[in-house]
């Protein structure tokens, strides 16, 4: 396994957003893991918190009926996997996507018997069957990794996967307008991410504000949005 610099990482990632390419270094995260899904530095190998709580009071299913009324669910940017098998555990048929070819290998090895569909396809270029097509769309941490323009467009393309009365689940390191504007990963600030309402015409259902675990810790949002219009 290749060992993680995070001064290198900054680089290669300021690299390729300056050239315009900024999606094009997400796999070589994967594949210096050389298939081992726990070496993947961004992972947190299990669930957000925040998103099991919301699925104990929010389960996809409705006991006792048919399998045809499960309620869909996308994971944005899936990762190794952990919040798209959290989903399908809550009775979801989950479709857990990412740009990333390797990603999505390492979770098939991970969970070979999983009933989520893994597939690799771009936030920016996806099926045009998903469009108003999930009940949930959970997004953690994609928008943040973007430069620029590509986090409208992310933003956009995640509110467009809501159908009717869907809700979009949105995690994501904070910051104060006008701090760490030049930081990797720039997190969002509050008037960036409460363009799901402003722009995208979301209702905010609810919106926590805290600081994780770590030492020293990192100011996080986690917001839930419904569509109530088509
Ligand atoms: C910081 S990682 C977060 C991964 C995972 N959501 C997690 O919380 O551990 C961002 C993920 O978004 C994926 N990604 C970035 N741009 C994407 C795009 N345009 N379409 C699909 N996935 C994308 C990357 O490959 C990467 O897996």
């Amino acid at each position: 396994m290749k060992e993680f610099d995070p001064i290198a990482y900054k680089k290669m990632v300021k690299e390729h957003q300056e050239n315009d390419n900024p999606t094009a270094w997400f796999d070589s995260i994967y594949t210096d893991a050389q298939g081992d899904y726990k070496a993947v530095f961004w992972a947190d190998l299990e669930p957000s918190p925040y998103l099991v709580k919301w699925l104990k009071e929010n389960p996809g299913f409705i006991e006792n009926t048919p399998l045809s009324k499960q309620k869909k669910a996308i994971v944005v940017g899936c990762g190794v996997g952990d919040d798209a098998e959290a989903l399908s555990e809550y009775g979801y048929e989950v479709i857990g996507f990412d740009i990333s070819k390797e990603a999505i290998n390492l979770c098939k090895k991970r969970y070979p018997n999983s009933k989520v569909k893994y597939l690799v396809a771009d936030l920016f270029d996806y099926d045009k069957q998903w469009f108003q097509n999930f009940d949930v769309v959970y997004e953690c941490n994609t928008i943040q990794v973007l430069p620029g323009k590509y986090r409208i467009q992310a933003r956009i393309a995640i509110s467009n996967l809501l159908k009717k009365h869907g809700h979009a689940l949105v995690s994501c390191r904070s910051r104060k307008k006008g701090e760490q504007e030049d930081d990797i990963p720039l997190p969002l600030d509050y008037d960036e991410i409460n363009k799901f309402v402003i722009d995208d015409n979301l209702e905010e259902i609810s919106f926590l504000a805290y600081d994780d675990t770590q030492v020293p810790s990192i100011p996080h949002f986690f917001a839930i949005y419904k569509k109530n219009k088509e």
